[in-house]
């Protein structure tokens, strides 16, 4: 299959990335990443969770973030910026404080869901339907994750018929579009490709999209292979921030810089400038005091430096 000319790239370090770093980030400080990335033309930005403070503190600031990017100056109506959403009463606050959009999420391993969510794949599906129900009636759309699609911390492999029948469920429920998630970064293009082609025989690949943690260094070769079976939306996280406080030892998921990167040598537009994105991860890897988790951003930001040979970043296709 060729592939996509145009891919939609959905950004999660807010939300992914920043619910897994141990020292708490004050709201402000993730406005401020929230409106860079926004000004870098990502135009999904994941901003925060509605979960339990008990279980996530990081992102037990999830309606102050939500409100004050939404009030912002910056505010960009085009940009949507959704936000987790596991239950009722996680979705009744994001409407509170403003959420135009939620995701809900489950998992392929029974065992993840229940560490995840406190709760089997079958009773999540019944919190899932009544979220997805409420967010309905008030016209808000409705993403859908599958956690744990090729492996799982807790259970290993798992059948890509599994991921498929959770796919397929959030789909008929009303999830506009489904995110496939190796959650540890274990899959192997062989491995993934199996399980697109599984979840692809029941949801329409226009609908699927890739959520590949970037454990194993396998991420970037992930996407590259899903492009090759014609998938066209991908998640990612700036810095390569991230991992998930519920599967031990998972990564980061695969930073923005890189994919962004890779989509522009194959030609294959994100409307995302790769300047603004550099920008963006500084600020970030700054603030945490760390290098940024990008490979491309280290070597692009090091050929800006001065004294070096001084290549200049091209703009990114738009
Ligand atoms: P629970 O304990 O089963 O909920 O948690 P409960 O209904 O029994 O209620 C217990 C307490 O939690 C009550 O408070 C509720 O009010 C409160 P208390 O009366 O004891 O004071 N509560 C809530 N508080 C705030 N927001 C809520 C909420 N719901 C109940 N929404 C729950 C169930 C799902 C809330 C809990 O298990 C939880 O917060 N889990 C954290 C899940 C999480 O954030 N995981 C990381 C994100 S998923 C991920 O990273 C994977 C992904 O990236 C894809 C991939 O990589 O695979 C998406
Ligand atoms: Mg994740």
């Amino acid at each position: 299959m060729a592939f996509p000319t145009r891919v939609k790239l959905v950004e999660v370090g807010p939300r992914d990335g920043l619910q897994n770093e141990s020292q708490i980030v004050p709201a402000a400080i993730k406005v401020e990443l929230i409106e860079r990335l926004a000004d870098a033309g990502l135009s999904v930005i994941e901003a925060t969770s509605f979960v339990s403070p008990r279980w996530v503190p990081q992102m037990g600031d999830n309606a102050e973030v939500l409100r004050a990017v939404l009030a912002s100056p910056r505010y960009r109506p085009q940009v949507s910026y959704p936000v987790l959403t596991p239950n009722l009463k996680g979705f009744d606050a994001a409407i509170e404080a403003g959420a135009q959009e939620v995701a809900i999420f489950g998992a392929a391993s029974e065992t993840f869901s229940q560490k995840n969510i406190n709760c089997g794949i079958a009773e999540s599906l019944k919190r899932f339907a009544a979220v997805v129900d409420a967010a309905s009636a008030l016209d808000i759309p409705v993403r859908g994750y599958v956690s744990c699609v090729v492996a799982c911390p807790y259970e290993g492999d798992v059948d890509p018929q599994r991921a498929a029948w959770v796919a397929r469920r959030l789909l008929d429920m009303g999830c506009y579009e489904v995110s496939l998630g190796d959650t540890i970064g274990a899959g192997t293009p062989t491995a993934i490709k199996r399980m697109i082609e599984a979840c692809a025989a029941v949801v329409p690949i226009e609908r699927l999209a890739g959520h590949y943690h970037d454990t194993y260094g396998m991420a970037i070769a992930n996407i590259y292979a899903s492009l090759e079976m014609g998938m066209a939306v991908f998640d990612s996280s700036i810095a390569g921030l991230g991992g998930c406080p519920y599967a031990a030892g998972a990564s980061g998921n695969v930073a923005t810089e890189d994919v962004v990167y890779l989509l522009r040598g194959l030609a294959i537009e994100t409307g995302v400038d790769l300047d603004g994105l550099l920008a963006a991860g500084q600020f970030v890897s700054r603030y945490l005091g760390r290098e940024s988790g990008s490979k491309a951003a280290r070597a692009l930001l090091a050929r800006q430096a001065p004294g070096s040979a001084g290549v200049r970043v091209e703009r990114s296709v738009s």
